[in-house]
Parts: C-alpha cells; sequence; structure tokens
C-alpha cells in the first residue's frame, strides 16, 4: 500500500503539468478562435479532447489517493484536514465537471466560433478554480508549495 501510495501521489503530483499546460494552451486557442472569429479546426477538437483525458486520468488518480492519503485522514477541525478531506477534492471535481460539459457543449454546437466560446467559457473557468485550489492548497498545507512536486 505504500508502494501504491508512493507512486500515486508522484503521478497525481507531475501530471498536474499536463492538465495544467494543455488547459492553459486549449482557453488560448478558444479565446483567439472566439473572438478573433476563427473556423473550429481539428487540431482545436484534438486539444479540447486530450484537455479532457488528462483532466479525467487526474481525477482518477486522485480519487484513489483520496483513500489512501494520511492527509485526508487528518481532523477537519484543522484548516489542513479541511482542505484535504473536503476543498481538494470539491473544487478539483468541479473543474472536471466544467471541463467535460465544455467538451460536450462543443462537440453538440454547429458553429465554429460558437464552439471556441463554449470552450473558452467552461475550460477558462476550470482553470481559474483549479489555480484557486492550488494557492488555498499552499495556504492549508505548509509542506506543500505552488510549483512543488512531490
Ligand atoms: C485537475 C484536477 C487536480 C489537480 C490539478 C490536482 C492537483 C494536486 C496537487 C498539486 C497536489 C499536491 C501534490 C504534491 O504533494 O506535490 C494534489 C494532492 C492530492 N490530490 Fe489532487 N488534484 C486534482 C484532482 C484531484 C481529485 C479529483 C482528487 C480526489 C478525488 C484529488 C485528491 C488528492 C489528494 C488526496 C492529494 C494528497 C496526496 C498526498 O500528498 O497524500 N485530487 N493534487
Amino acid at each position: 500500500m505504500d508502494n501504491l501510495y508512493g507512486i500515486l501521489k508522484s503521478a497525481h503530483s507531475g501530471w498536474r503539468y499536463i492538465v495544467f499546460v494543455l488547459l492553459v494552451v486549449a482557453v488560448i486557442n478558444a479565446l483567439s478562435g472566439w473572438l478573433g472569429k476563427k473556423t473550429y479546426t481539428e487540431g482545436n477538437r484534438k486539444l479540447n479532447v486530450f484537455t479532457l483525458i488528462s483532466a479525467h486520468i487526474q481525477l482518477l488518480f486522485g480519487l484513489v489517493l483520496y483513500f489512501i492519503s494520511p492527509l485526508t485522514k487528518l481532523p477537519a477541525s484543522e484548516a489542513i484536514g479541511r482542505y484535504w478531506k473536503m476543498e481538494h477534492i470539491s473544487m478539483m471535481i468541479l473543474a472536471i465537471i466544467l471541463i467535460t460539459i465544455g467538451n460536450s457543449k462543443s462537440k453538440k454546437i454547429t458553429d465554429g466560433v460558437a464552439k471556441h466560446k463554449a470552450i473558452a467559457i467552461f475550460f477558462g473557468l476550470a482553470l481559474v478554480i483549479i489555480i484557486g485550489a492550488i494557492f488555498m492548497m499552499v495556504k492549508a498545507d505548509p509542506s506543500k508549495t505552488f510549483f512543488g512536486v512531490s
């Protein structure tokens, strides 16, 4: 179990950069497609799907960690326990739901600019929530840093 914990902890810690970079690039592309009234290309679609898949993989790592990490067993009466028991999971799941909705909306819409708009809004909100959650992590848990990988 200790081994599994170590592997998943490193995987979840490092994978966040994949999610983060894909999400930032997807939001920038979607904003420029929406505001610049560009066509929605196959490259745009693939980028958005890869972003979605990366977020779902992060969710899987996180779900297992939630049950085996010692951090989620800390008392909720303290900020660190509250963060790991409730705040991290709820904010990150909300962000992943937004990414999932944004992607499925963009698939249903036929107009290219409107597809870009759906991605820009939903992925953009998810990005803000993820950054907020990581800021809260640094405040609540002194052993974590914004960019530190463990
Ligand atoms: C996009 C989504 C997510 C991002 C960007 C993210 C990011 C992070 C980061 C940066 C850490 C600290 C890693 C470190 O120590 O270096 C962490 C830890 C953790 N995450 Fe997430 N996370 C996400 C989703 C989730 C979800 C959905 C869950 C639960 C279902 C979860 C559960 C956990 C747990 C339990 C830890 C503590 C691991 C430990 O150190 O024992 N995460 N996450």
